[in-house]
């Protein structure tokens, strides 16, 4: 559920209108429901209250400080994987002690920044990185709790760019190498073991790979806790799907339910890592129509929005329904809507059957909220969108439009 909807032919985000919210800050824009993301918060953290268990938001997904900052208000923590992502959780206020540190490979002023903050943990994915902690550590005079990785080898059925849980994959660390890093944890002084965690992939819909590695992590834990090593929680990663179009994602509560079974032999406390469950369908891309032009094969809607925008599309494939804001009565139309990239592979959707619409007519793309923004970039020199926050019948720009000159400046002084 979700507050974008249609009131009279005329689409609304809460009680605010798509046209005057525009009038105000341009297209295209980040649209959030800020009574949306508050919903998705309180559902997960409902989902697993009758469980010990931590929710931490991947940044990644959406890094806006006034989202995370609300998002850190309803009790939720943080999972890491940058620098400037760590900057960003503690401005909007993050508790260190729910904050995790994510990610294939990690700097070392990366490693020193989290270690000065105190996170609760980094998740561990090599020896070599191990050792990098370690020494960090030892010269900060502190002591890293840390998790080790697991990549269980399980196929999370989703889009191969974003499936992270099989041996093909750069991630985590395999049963034999978890072993031997179990060792060199045991003795060193640097380093202390809290837990192991792992993360199979993203925008998973069958709740049968989630529930496997569950299953396969509790196993791990209760052998690892046999041999010796005080484990504190279990992380599980984030991972679940969302309904983009005909996708049927499971229940968060049978989500919660089936984890909180396969662990719950472990006695230990969960950690889970969501991102785009939380802030997926909280966001929308406003976009306005430029033009329509046909070929002999079809019709292209063109749109001020293009794949610097959102970029998912584009990268995965990947389908967001494409609403107008204005419902009207017009010819229907079988078209690509298209962006102004030069580029082929620019397009928001394609094949979509709509009503054909007039030019400056504004189009909302959903979905948008996680994996939108944060993913956008500049490319053919387009300055990043606005992003604004809707509050029932109010609404405020949370992320200034970039401006054109910022595009340039850090180039100017090589001009002289
Ligand atoms: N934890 C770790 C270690 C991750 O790598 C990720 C996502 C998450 C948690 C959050 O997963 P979620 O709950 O959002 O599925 N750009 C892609 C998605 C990449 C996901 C990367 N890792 C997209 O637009 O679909």
């Amino acid at each position: 559920m979700d507050h974008f909807n249609y009131n009279e032919n005329e689409m609304y985000c809460e009680g605010v209108r798509f046209d005057d919210l525009i009038a105000e800050v341009g297209t295209p824009a980040y649209v959030y429901s800020k009574a949306t993301l508050k919903r998705h918060c309180l559902r997960i953290t409902e989902a697993f209250s009758k469980y010990p268990t931590t929710a931490c938001f991947a940044v990644k997904a959406n890094s806006n400080l006034s989202i995370l900052s609300d998002i850190f208000s309803y009790g939720l923590g943080a999972d890491l994987v940058s620098l400037g992502e760590l900057k960003r959780a503690q401005l909007a206020g993050a508790d260190p002690q729910k904050i995790v540190f994510s990610g294939v490979g990690k700097k070392p002023e990366e490693i020193k920044a989290a270690l000065q903050a105190g996170i609760l943990s980094f998740n561990v994915e090599s020896d070599y990185e191990l050792k990098l902690i370690s020494k960090i550590a030892n010269e900060e005079n502190k002591v890293a709790d840390i998790c080790l990785r697991i990549n269980p080898n399980i196929n999370a059925k989703t889009h191969p760019k974003i499936a992270t849980g099989l041996y093909s994959t750069k991630f985590g660390l395999t049963e034999e190498a978890t072993e031997s890093l179990l060792e060199i944890v045991k003795t060193d002084r640097n380093i202390n073991l809290v837990g192991l965690a792992c993360h199979i992939g993203s925008q998973i819909t069958d709740l049968t790979p989630l529930r496997d590695a569950a299953r396969r992590m509790s196993e791990i834990c209760l052998r690892v806790m046999e041999k010796g090593h005080k484990l504190t929680f279990v992380n599980m990663g984030g991972g679940l799907g969302i309904r983009y179009r005909n996708e049927s994602p499971p229940d968060l509560q049978d989500y919660a339910d089936t984890i909180i079974e396969e662990i719950k032999p472990t006695g230990l406390n969960l950690v889970i890592e969501p991102g785009r469950v939380i802030a997926g369908n909280m966001g929308v891309l406003v976009t306005k129509v430029l033009g329509v032009k046909k070929t002999p094969e079809k019709y292209f809607v063109i749109v001020d929005a293009a794949m610097n925008d959102l970029s998912r599309p584009s990268v995965y494939d990947a389908y967001h329904e494409i609403l107008p804001v204005h419902k009207r009565q017009s010819e229907s139309i079988n078209c690509d809507v298209v962006g102004p990239i030069c580029e082929t592979g620019d397009y928001l959707g394609k094949d979509r059957q709509m009503n054909l619409p007039n030019q400056n007519d504004l189009m909302v793309i959903r979905s948008c909220g996680a994996y939108g923004a944060t993913m956008s970039s500049n490319y053919n020199s387009r300055p990043r969108s606005v992003e604004v926050l809707v509050d029932g019948k109010n609404f405020r720009i949370i992320r200034q439009r970039e401006k054109l000159e910022s595009l340039w400046q850090s180039e100017l002084e090589a001009l002289k």
